[in-house]
């Protein structure tokens, strides 16, 4: 089967007096059903990795192929389409609309495409249940935690079945017991419903959820690592990569504890 996510040669120059180089000569592959990690250092262009995968920036060069199609060479109206089917977001800060309930924020993807209101009922009733938010649909978000807001994005993000999940910092802004259960469910959507999985962590233990983790350093693949059989190995085997990344990723260790 051909890949999910291709991106071949990605270089990447913010212009400006002083232009920098992002990225550098990035080319990876992500298979359908796979889980991906990303980590490295602060600044050393995670998220600008995300972004042009996203297509929320352009690369300088290099090519992002999503299920067979390269977004970057869409005009405007066809990219906003390919967006909204191809890709789910799910951010470090939720973005729920506040003046909407859980179960409206969770239907938007569905309402953009102008889906009949019996598939909209039976896609979130499928999914609140996975994802254990059910009992909480009519809530509005200062009603309910930062877990089941973030269990909400999720429901959200994966309601139309994209081709994609893209993840920056999931779990950024949880306490550990709440990182556990959105990584949880996670898992299991990736695991049930094959949804290819694209996550930026700066947390080893959310990246040891991953079937791979990648790792970034100055802008260039630095390493690879899969996991195994066994999640605490993996966990180890990251910890072990970061410290020897460098950057600020002795500091992170030591303040995680
Ligand atoms: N819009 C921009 N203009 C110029 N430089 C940028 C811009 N965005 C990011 N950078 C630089 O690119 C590098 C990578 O940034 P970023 O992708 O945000 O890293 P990370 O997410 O890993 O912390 C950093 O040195 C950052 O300062
Ligand atoms: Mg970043």
């Amino acid at each position: 089967m051909e890949h999910v996510l291709k991106v071949n040669q990605l270089n990447k120059i913010y212009d400006g007096k002083n232009p920098f180089q992002a990225l550098t000569n990035i080319t990876l592959d992500v298979e359908p059903g796979e889980f991906v990690g990303v980590m490295g250092p602060s600044g050393s262009g995670k998220t600008t990795f995300l972004n042009l995968i996203s297509t929320i920036d352009r690369p300088t060069s290099g090519e992002v192929i999503i299920n067979g199609q390269q977004p970057h060479q869409l005009k405007k109206e066809k990219l906003a389409k390919f967006r909204r089917r191809e890709l789910g977001f799910v951010f470090q800060d939720f973005n729920l609309l506040d003046t909407l309930t859980l179960e409206e924020n969770i239907m938007l993807p569905l309402v953009l495409e102008k889906e009949k209101p019996s598939v909209m009922e039976e896609k979130l009733s499928k999914i609140a249940k996975k994802l254990e938010i059910d009992k909480i649909l009519k809530k509005r978000t200062f009603e309910v935690s930062g877990g089941q807001m973030q269990r909400a994005a999720i429901a959200r993000a994966i309601i139309h079945n994209p081709a994609l999940l893209l993840a920056d910092e999931p779990t950024g802004n949880l306490d550990s017991k709440s990182s556990k259960a959105v990584l949880e469910a996670m898992l299991d959507i990736n695991r049930r419903e094959q949804t290819t999985m694209f996550m930026v962590t700066h947390d080893p233990l959310a990246a040891s959820y991953c079937h791979r983790v990648v790792f970034i350093k100055d802008g260039e693949l630095y390493n690879e690592i899969y996991m195994g059989d066994n999640r605490k190995v993996f966990f180890q085997q990251i910890i072990d990569v970061l410290s020897m990344l460098g950057g600020n990723a002795d500091e992170l260790l030591s303040t995680r504890g």
